[in-house]
């Protein structure tokens, strides 16, 4: 049966987890609050709603709903600077190679991502027509390590958990990975990675022979 390849965007496919870091420092220290690439592994993968909840909580501010609203927008707004000029020589190295050969061999390709922002960044690369199936930010209710966003796309393929392998740079998206019953693969640093069931550091260290051994 076809195997459904599911992949989260920031981190993944793009370099936008250095934009979204830059758009939460500015802000944190806007309201005074120490906010380092530490702290910023804990964003990666988690809505934008909960991560100013995250930040908020460093500095220990309660603040209203109000403000917080201002600066969700704020913060959309700086991340969304970053992106004007974006094009496909944002996509990161090996990404294409691996999405052509996966079409190649006519397997599913999903996208699994809690952002907002995820069509008019595959529009803006020029790799929208390679997904089968697109959840984002826009279509779940419940952030990763739950699951929803990875079942979704599966059920979207019509192809069985089991029968999915997923790409993640964030702990939380390894996390709902496997407690979706999914092939879990870290990209980044296996050390902060450490639950996925295989890790790669980035897709250049990723032979295409480990993709060709999901199929059948
Ligand atoms: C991804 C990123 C997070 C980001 C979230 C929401 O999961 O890893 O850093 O906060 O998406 O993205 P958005 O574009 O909707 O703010
Ligand atoms: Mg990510």
């Amino acid at each position: 049966s076809k195997k459904a390849f599911i992949f989260d965007l920031d981190g993944v496919i793009v370099d936008t987890a250095k934009y979204h870091f830059l758009a939460w420092q500015k802000l944190a220290q806007e309201l005074g609050i120490e906010f380092t690439p530490e702290h910023n592994e804990e964003l990666k993968g988690v809505s934008r709603v909960r991560s100013l909840d995250i930040i908020l909580a460093l500095g220990n501010i309660e603040a209203s709903q109000e403000d917080k609203n201002k600066w969700l927008i704020q913060k959309n707004e700086d991340y969304l600077s970053y992106l004007v000029d974006m094009d496909e020589s944002e996509i990161l190295p090996g990404v294409l190679h691996v999405l052509e050969f996966i079409k190649e061999k006519k397997q599913l390709i999903a996208l699994g991502s809690a952002s907002k922002n995820a069509r008019p960044i595959l529009e803006k690369t020029g790799i929208l027509h390679f997904f089968d199936a697109i959840v984002d930010g826009n279509d779940v209710s419940n952030a990763k390590p739950d699951p929803e966003v990875f079942l979704r796309a599966a059920q979207l393929l019509n192809v069985s958990n089991e029968n999915a392998i997923v790409f993640e740079d964030s702990v939380a998206g390894i996390q709902a990975a496997n407690i979706a019953n999914m092939i879990s693969v870290g990209i980044g640093d296996a050390t902060i990675l450490h639950e996925a069931k295989y890790n790669f550091k980035d897709f250049t260290f990723m032979d295409l022979a480990f993709i060709e051994a999901f199929i059948d």
